[in-house]
């Protein structure tokens, strides 16, 4: 293949693997992504990488899935915000009452905001509440998208989700995201997260997935192959880590019936969730 891939299309990628087990992911909407050169890009890097990477992504989205829905229907929380959200479909999956805001590359939101209108305008999507908004987490955007966010959430209760996109950043911009996070959100609130601990970085599957990203992925401006222990986790002001588990354990929960993969060709990914204090 000759093109290198750019950070935003990993989002086409992200959306095609959850495709590939509607059951576990409950993802219904993610095919609507599907392309040729999507399909190309996930051979190649299933062959060169890792050939479970589809069903860890199903997995992930099923975490988020059902937590968010399960709070959503205790009235814990009343609007998503959706940090790199890429081609997510969750205002979709979600009950209507839910308001959402999505935010990622500017490139991003608008492509996905036209293809979402023309999908809904053909009958092949419902209608919902959604704010698109544009943003670069390696630039100076903090005040302008705290003011944004404010005047479509006001004071109600939020969940923000950050997946698959902390791997992109260098330690500096988390922090800054999860400071914003800190004055955006109220008591009660929740952030999902999800991250690759730094133990991944012995594992065999890695190793391989750094070299495919330094041969065929234009990074980021600030691109940093990011990991995150524990620990930044149980330490982040003003939240309480409430739950946290790793694709193992989701594989466990969701796919008890598939044979066990093997820890070397694994790319395991963590998801945590936090509550404001
Ligand atoms: C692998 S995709 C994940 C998309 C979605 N969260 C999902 O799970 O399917 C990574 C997303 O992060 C976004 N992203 C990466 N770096 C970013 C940055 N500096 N500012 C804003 N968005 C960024 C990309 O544009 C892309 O949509």
């Amino acid at each position: 293949m000759s093109n290198r891939i750019e950070i935003h299309e990993t989002a086409f990628v992200t959306s095609t693997y959850r495709a590939s087990e509607e059951n576990i992911s409950k993802d219904i909407y993610a095919k609507l992504w599907n392309n040729k050169k999507t399909d190309q890009w996930i051979a190649d890097y299933a062959e060169t990488v890792s050939r479970h990477d589809p069903f860890l992504h199903c997995l992930r989205n099923r975490y988020f899935y059902d937590k968010i829905s399960e709070l959503a229907k205790q009235n814990q929380i009343e609007v998503l915000i959706n940090f790199g959200s890429g081609f997510s479909m969750y205002p979709f999956l979600l009950g209507e009452d839910l308001i959402n805001i999505e935010i990622d590359k500017p490139d991003i939101v608008q492509y996905k905001k036209k293809r979402i209108q023309e999908l809904q305008s053909n009958g092949q999507l419902p209608s919902r509440e959604i704010h698109y908004i544009g943003t670069d987490f390696n630039k100076d955007y903090e005040e302008k998208l705290i003011s944004e966010i404010n005047a479509i959430k006001k004071d109600k209760t939020s969940f923000i989700l950050i997946e698959g996109v902390l791997f992109f950043l260098n330690r500096d911009d988390t922090k800054r995201l999860f400071q914003l996070f800190g004055k955006i959100q109220n008591s009660g609130d929740y952030v999902g997260s999800v991250s690759y601990t730094e133990a991944i970085e012995e594992v065999s599957a890695f190793k391989k997935l750094i070299s495919f990203f330094e041969e065929k992925v234009v990074p980021n401006e600030r691109f940093e192959y990011q990991t995150i222990s524990n620990s930044f986790y149980h330490n982040i002001e003003g939240y309480r880590l409430e739950d946290h588990m790793d694709c193992f354990e989701l594989a466990a929960k969701y796919a008890s019936h598939k044979k066990q993969m093997d820890r070397e060709e694994v790319l395991d990914e963590n998801m945590y969730l936090l509550k404001k204090q």
